[in-house]
């Protein structure tokens, strides 16, 4: 059998994920994919913290060029989130004519558009299905099965630890503090969580379906953002006493040519299925002129239904390369060995 070689740059939460569900699921994902794929290199500044995944000696490496500019490496895994030094690794895994898999919603939101020109002009791939809604393929259904469809709306709960700290506060009267502690612990924050409760990451993440749905940009600056941070045990108690529950609510909108995108607590009354969706699942809505309403929901966070996301994006790439729809890896005479090492 083929053998397909994938390098991984960054083992935190979800790199350890990535690489657990690679080796403990390797004989199925071979069949369905067709090749074996083989995770060659794994780069990190931490290779000392035990992850959990046993791996072959030499696996691990704090040298991140070993991941992109290695010749036979034809996918690279980005994981490490944040806008730098990601931006950085993805622009030379790209120039190297690596294919590029990542979960970072924050690089695309405002990266977007130099990383995408990159990749088309060295004719690679740059998937991103787990960088919105965690384990939810929503965007493959935006990009694929629903992409006959004029989207109307896009909307949902896209956040996993707002939801998980709101749910909590809802159901237990938990303090904010507490749970956000407990969020991080369980992996679902981000490195900053001030991204999470100030709804950063949630208006990184609309910007991204809103454009997938619209076929527009949106400057993601010009996102109006209110995350959860103010809202009080006082204020859940009140909704729930008038029906309605409290959620963190990402909407886009197309009316007239015109687009709407706002992320901020929104009221919803109980018994609305959004309204239902608690913990740190997540939830998107969609209308399109011909399919009407769809609704996904799915967990929104952490190690698992994220490293789904990611290797689910490994496995379509490498199908697109096996029917020679894409480049195996840089062409040869490309790559040269001058290049400088960058240190991670
Ligand atoms: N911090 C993010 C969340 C991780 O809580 O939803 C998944 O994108």
């Amino acid at each position: 059998m083929e053998e397909i070689h994938v390098g991984l740059v960054g083992f935190g939460t979800v790199g350890a994920g990535v690489a657990k569900l690679l080796l403990q699921n390797e004989k199925l994902i071979s069949e369905k994919t067709g090749a074996r794929l083989v995770l060659k290199k794994i780069a990190d500044l931490d290779i000392t913290t035990d992850r959990g995944v046993q791996l072959a000696d030499g696996v691990l490496t704090t040298d991140v060029d070993q991941v992109l500019c290695d010749p036979q490496i034809a996918i690279v895994i980005e994981l490490i989130g944040g806008y730098e030094p990601a931006r950085t690794f993805v622009m030379r895994a790209i120039e190297h004519g690596k294919h590029v898999v990542t979960a970072n919603k924050a690089l695309l939101a405002l990266h977007g558009d130099e990383i995408y020109a990159a990749a088309a002009r060295r004719g690679v791939e740059v998937l991103f299905e787990a960088a919105v809604g965690g384990g939810i393929p929503v965007l493959s259904a935006i990009k694929g099965n629903l992409a006959g469809n004029n989207f109307q709306t896009v909307l949902g709960i896209l956040n996993g630890t707002c939801n998980y700290i709101l749910t909590r506060m809802t159901q237990e009267g938990a303090d904010f503090g507490d749970v956000l502690k407990t969020a991080q612990e369980l992996g679902y924050a981000e490195a900053d969580p001030t991204f999470d409760i100030e709804g950063i990451d949630t208006a990184h993440k609309i910007s991204l379906l809103v454009s997938l749905c619209f076929g527009t940009r949106v400057d993601f600056k010009s996102i109006y953002t209110e995350g959860i941070s103010s809202v009080s045990a006082l204020d859940i108690n009140f909704a729930r006493d008038f029906g309605y529950k409290i959620k963190l609510l990402a909407i886009g909108k197309r009316d007239n040519g015109r687009i709407e995108v706002r992320v901020h607590p929104t009221m919803i009354p109980v018994g609305h299925p959004i309204a239902d969706v608690d913990g740190v699942f997540n939830s998107i809505r969609l209308t399109g002129d011909f399919v009407g309403a769809v609704m996904f929901i799915g967990r929104g966070a952490g190690m698992d239904p994220t490293a789904s996301a990611v290797v689910g994006d490994v496995i379509e790439v490498s199908r697109s390369i096996l029917a020679g729809a894409v480049r195996r890896s840089a062409p040869l005479g490309y790559l040269d060995d001058s290049v400088a090492t960058l240190p991670i």
